[in-house]
């Protein structure tokens, strides 16, 4: 009944230009927010943030959250899928245009994969993270109130090292689903 409440709430809040959609939400997750050809589904679980992030590439979608400046400070999950098999790294910016692997920074990665898949051109990974990450860098993500949250996919091809071929914005309330465009 809860889930139910907050998807109603989800479709009403949302701000042009993403598009927010109750009837899309993947059955496992509480929220979903579609920005252009990607998708952001997530439920927050007590003490960890439950993502789903698909975009019509065979390359590498990301999720980051509260930069400081453009994406440096900014906590990165990036994943792809080669051969059935998901890769995912858990970044930090170290830069305003780039990122590091947590562990080559002093600091940890810190996140789990629930599963991923690439079918149809389409790249889908769904992993969990702590909201409150050990990690020297990460800091802590505000589930209560305004999260800044970036989206990017890149090319088609399974490297990290490739920039992004879309990348967005926007504050959400992970609890309520309530999003706007930045
Ligand atoms: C994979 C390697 C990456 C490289 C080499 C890279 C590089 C860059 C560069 C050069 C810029 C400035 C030029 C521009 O605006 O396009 C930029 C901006 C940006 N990137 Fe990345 N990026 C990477 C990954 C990511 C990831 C994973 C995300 C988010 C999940 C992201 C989000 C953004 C955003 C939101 C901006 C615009 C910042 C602003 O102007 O406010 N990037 N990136």
């Amino acid at each position: 009944m809860k889930r139910i409440v907050g998807r109603i709430a989800l479709a009403a809040a949302c701000l042009l230009p993403l598009t927010c959609t109750s009837a899309l939400v993947a059955a496992d997750y509480a929220h979903e927010i579609q920005a252009k050809k990607m998708t952001f589904a997530w439920t927050v679980n007590d003490k960890q943030l439950e993502v789903k992030l698909s975009a019509d590439t065979t390359g590498w979608v990301a999720i980051g959250f509260h930069p400081a400046d453009r994406m440096q400070g900014a906590n990165y999950i990036l994943g792809y899928v080669k051969d059935g098999k998901v890769s995912l790294t858990d970044d930090f910016g170290d830069t305003p245009t780039g990122h590091k692997p947590d562990d080559k920074l002093g600091g940890t990665e810190d996140v789990t994969l629930v599963g991923g898949s690439e079918e149809n051109g389409r790249t889908t990974i769904e992993f969990s993270i702590p909201l409150a990450s050990s990690d020297v860098n990460d800091g802590n993500i505000d589930s209560q109130g305004e999260t800044v949250v970036l989206l990017a996919y890149g090319p088609d091809r399974d490297s990290f090292k490739l920039k992004h071929k879309f990348r967005t914005a926007m504050k959400v309330n992970l609890t309520s689903g309530a999003a706007s465009a930045l």
